[in-house]
Order: structure tokens, then sequence, then C-alpha cells
């Protein structure tokens, strides 16, 4: 089952809410047939070269889903009987280790972690029916990870694909800072219409989240070539292949066309930007200095794009003492960026409103459990009221 064989799977790609429409377009442009958007998911379908090739080049995604079983479950007999008729010896050794995770909503599942313990049950009981002895069950780092999608409707049973979220993208050392996740920054871009060929500045960069996944799109590098994937654990994959498939992959390149630019005021941002982009292999596309948002400047002149994610301020005196931040923002937009469009993540209504100027478009986003806006603001050669 797990080695996927020839067949075509029905397959769900996870995202950040606000991002569904953008995850859809890359999985159009991968291929994959059957595209239909939910709520921070997209449904398709495909076989296993689908499923790697998801894995290697979504950019906005978060996890790649398998769906094994579907069903309608009214309680707890339903939900045992439906995960206990999934072959899971094919997929789960005794010796390997699972997780149960738990997404949706049913009337007769309030509790989540009631239901993982139904799933958990019906996996156990199959395997030591079949194999006489029982996989473990590891919540941190688990060899499979199962996903319980509940719902009043149908529920569903997948395996995830992935591994760790995509958003690690593997250049960066596990649990490292990362203010913005790589595939909300690589989705924000691709809501932005970046394609690379437009000049773009980041005047805030941190540790350059956004430079890095402007510099993958730019070249045309799948961002996830430096990472491993749970389907490499799964029976039947084939190791050789998929080192031939990431060689051919990371020679489908091209020179980014356009200048990639990153600023931060603070150097220990500017050096982690460069480390960020060295890892990644990106360090030859971007061009980092230090530098105040205040005196924004475009080394190309004029037009391109802005894009940042400025201080939210988490305790309500930082909104204050972050306002006058904020106006400064919007007077060097203003002032600084002629002809350019500028997109600012905003975690704070009050915040936003500072910035003073009248956005194009407002994009609800999660950061995370924070929402946030996406504001677009079209700017203009001289000062506009
Ligand atoms: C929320 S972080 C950006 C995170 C970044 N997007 C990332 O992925 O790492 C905000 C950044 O703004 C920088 N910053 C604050 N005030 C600034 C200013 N006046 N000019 C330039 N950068 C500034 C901070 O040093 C910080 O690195």
């Amino acid at each position: 089952m797990l080695g996927l064989g020839d067949r075509s799977w029905p397959l769900v790609a996870t995202c950040t809410r606000g991002l569904e429409e953008v995850l859809a377009d890359e999985l159009r442009a991968l291929g994959a047939s059957a595209v239909a958007v939910g709520r921070g998911m997209v449904s398709f379908s495909g076989g296993r070269d689908t499923v790697i090739d998801a894995n290697l080049k979504l950019r906005s995604a978060m996890r790649v889903l398998v769906s094994l079983v579907r069903g309608q479950v009214g309680d707890r007999g339903g939900l045992y009987d439906l995960a206990a008729s999934v072959p899971w010896e094919e997929a789960l050794s005794e010796h390997q280790t699972f997780s149960v995770e738990v997404a949706g909503r049913a009337r007769a599942f309030r509790d989540a972690s009631f239901a993982a313990r139904v799933v958990k049950d019906a996996v156990v009981d199959r395997l030591r029916r079949v194999h006489g002895a029982r996989p473990d069950v590891d919540r941190d780092a688990p060899d499979i990870r199962l996903h319980l999608h509940l719902s009043d409707g149908a529920s569903s049973l997948a395996v995830d694909s992935s591994g760790e979220p995509l958003s690690q993208r593997g250049y960066r050392p596990r649990g490292g800072p990362a203010p913005l996740n790589e595939s909300l920054a690589a989705g924000i871009l691709l809501l932005a219409g970046y394609d690379g060929t437009q000049p773009l500045i980041d005047p805030m960069c941190g540790t350059g989240t956004f430079a890095v996944e402007a510099a993958l799109i730019a070249t045309r590098t799948p961002p996830s070539l430096l990472r491993e994937f749970a389907f490499e654990r799964w029976p039947g994959h084939d190791r050789e292949r998929h080192q031939e498939t990431i060689r051919r992959l990371a020679h489908v390149r091209r020179d980014a066309p356009a200048p990639i630019v990153a600023r931060d005021r603070d150097e220990r941002a500017v050096q982690a930007t460069r480390r960020n982009l060295k890892a990644a292999g990106m360090d030859r596309w971007a061009e980092v200095g230090p530098g105040d948002v205040r005196e924004l400047e475009l080394p190309w002149g004029e037009g391109g794009m802005v894009v940042m994610n400025p201080p939210y301020g988490k305790r309500v005196g930082d909104v204050k003492k972050l306002g006058g931040l904020y106006r400064k923002i919007g007077d060097a937009l203003k002032q600084r960026a002629p002809g350019a469009t500028a997109w600012i993540l905003v975690g704070d209504r009050e915040l936003a409103k500072q910035i003073g100027l009248k956005p194009a478009r407002r994009i609800p986003l999660f950061n995370g459990p924070i929402e946030c806006r996406l504001l677009c603001f079209e700017l203009y050669e001289g000062a506009r009221d």
C-alpha cells in the first residue's frame, strides 16, 4: 500500500489558510489532476511520481498526505472499523513507530485525543493479530504519521508523505529561528505575482526568509532538494531513482533575471540572512547589507516590488511603541519607492492604520496562530494623499 505502486491516489496538500488558491495554481502547474480547493488544504490526485514531485517542488504547501480510507463514522465502533480496514501490515513493521494527528471536527468526537486513541488501538490490534507484535507510538519523531480528518460527513484517514513540515527546506538548522515560515513567505511572494523577473527588496529582512524564497523562485530551484521526506522510509521506495530525480532537478535552473536585495538595521540580522542564503546555495543571487527602512532606497531606481514583515509587537505597550515605526514605513514608501508595489504582512490592525496609505488589497493570512493581513500598496511617482 505505502509503496504506492502504479495506481493513482487521492492526495491532499495542506497550507496556511489564505494560500489555498496559490497552492492550487502550483499543483496545476505540476500537472496534478482533480485539483479542488478546501479550507487550509487542496485535494488532488496522482501516483507515486506526483507525490514525490509535490514534496520536492511545492513552495506554499505544509504537507502532502495520501488518503487511505474514507467513510462516515458516527461513533467509536465506526471509527475503529474504518481504521481497522486498512492493511497496516503492508505499511508498518512491528519495529516502526507511528503517531496519529487529528484535524477537523465531528459531533461524535468532541475530544480529538479520544479519536486519535481509537485509531491507534485499531492499528495496534490489527498488527498484533497479523505480526504477533505491535509497533510503538512516538509523538515527536515517528516513522509514520497518520492524519485523521474528522467531519460529520465523511471522515478520512491519511498518511503523511512529507514528515517534517515542508516549510523546513533543509538549509536552516532544525529548531533555528524562523520568524516567518518558509512556505508562508513563498506563498506571499506567489500571491504577489513574483516570478523573479521583477526587482525585489526586503528592507527588514530578519533572517532572510523572503530573500531565500525569492532566489529559489527566481532561479526556478525546487525548494526542498536539501531535505528528507517520510516517503523515503516507505516500502518500495526507489532510492537510486530518487537521487537521480534530485540530481536532474538541481540542473533545471536559470540565473536570477532581476536583483534581489535584503536590508536590516540590525547587523546580526544581516549576518543571519547571509548565512541562510549561503546554506540554501542562493547567496549569488541576493545582495545583502545594513540599512534602515526609514531611508529605504530602491537600488534599481523605480518600480519593482517591496516585501516586508515588520515587528508586530506581542504586548499592548509594544503596539504604542511601534506606531512610530509604521508611520515611518508609510512615509518611506510614499517618498522613496516610486512606482513600486509594496506587500506588507501585518499582525495588528492598529499598526496597519499607522502606515497611513490606502491598501489596494487586504488579504487575510495566518502566520501560525496569528491572524494577519497582507496589505498591498501601489506607489506612485511623488507623494499622494
Ligand atoms: C519580524 S522581523 C522580520 C523577519 C523576517 N521576515 C524573517 O523571515 O526572518 C523584523 C525585522 O525588522 C528589523 N527592523 C526593525 N526596525 C528596523 C528599521 N528601522 N529598519 C530596518 N530594519 C528594521 C528587525 O531588526 C527585524 O530583523
